[in-house]
């Protein structure tokens, strides 16, 4: 299946596997083929977003795997705006670039859930990794109270709005040049086994497109890979891959296993 912006696979493994566990997961995923053999298919690429204390290990297991497996990217879930400072608990870019990480997630649900990220604190995370140089995978998505009370698209607008301010002479200018990937994650469909119909995460990429489109530009559009996120399993990637807005799965809980991830591909 051939894709304009290609297709990334991508697994967010949030407080899940230590270091012990990440040997583990790359120990066994060593030993699996794909199909495809010893690449992903054309136009695939994949990262992997681990916790910080794992990043190390994971670095070094998927450097010493064999291919397709030491393609990975390997990123963490999230960093401060500031460079070095008194943010107790924080990850700084610099920090990151050290530790030769290039990308990384920002704004996940369950931060702006429960610890207070706000659409605008993604923004300044998303603008000042991107000015660092990193690949941000931005997430975004509705509640089910949001999605049932018919504001989708409002709640996508707003969380959008600081990423499309100023449109194509804002402050990402010259960072829509793919660098910027956007995760749409229906919260509902989060950890919960409800998967958004391949239509419904469709018609969300699309929405998403659009807005960029008319408040950024049509090159902004084009380029910006839109991923889905929520509940996507070895069963239902293919499915959801196949709508022609979707650019790629962020995938949570099949991505902590060797077998189902390396079944996502
Ligand atoms: P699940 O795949 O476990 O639903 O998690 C999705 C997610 O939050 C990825 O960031």
């Amino acid at each position: 299946m051939s894709k304009p912006r290609g297709l990334r696979i991508a697994g967010n493994w949030k407080m899940n596997q230590g270091v012990a566990e990440t040997r583990a997961f790359f120990e066994s995923l060593s030993k699996i083929q794909l199909p495809s053999g010893k690449s992903f298919a054309p136009g695939v690429t994949s990262s992997l977003y681990v916790p910080a204390l794992s990043l190390s290990a994971a670095k070094d297991a998927c450097a010493k795997a064999p291919a397709p497996w030491n393609g990975i990217a390997i990123g963490v879930q999230n960093a401060h705006w500031e460079k070095s400072g008194a943010y107790t608990g924080e990850i700084s870019g610099p920090m990151l670039l050290e530790a030769g990480v290039k990308t990384v997630l920002i704004g996940h649900s369950e931060r702006r859930q429960f610890f207070g990220e706000t659409s605008e604190t993604a923004f300044k995370r998303t603008v000042s990794l991107l000015q660092q140089g990193f690949e941000v995978m931005l997430c975004v998505g509705e509640t089910r109270a949001q999605r049932e009370a018919g504001q989708t698209e409002s709640c996508l607008r707003e969380q959008l709005a600081p990423v499309t301010f100023g449109g194509s002479t804002g402050p990402l200018m010259g960072f829509w040049n793919g660098r910027l990937l956007i995760a749409y994650e229906p919260v509902w469909a989060i950890g919960t086994g409800l998967t958004a119909t391949p239509s419904q995460a469709n018609d969300a990429h699309a929405f998403i497109r659009k807005l960029l489109k008319d408040q950024v530009g049509p090159d902004a559009a084009a380029k910006t890979p839109i991923l889905y996120g929520g509940s996507v399993t070895p069963k239902n990637v293919a499915e959801l891959m196949a709508q022609p807005e979707i650019d790629g799965a962020l995938v949570g809980g099949a991505s902590l296993k060797p077998d189902s991830f390396s079944q996502l591909f």
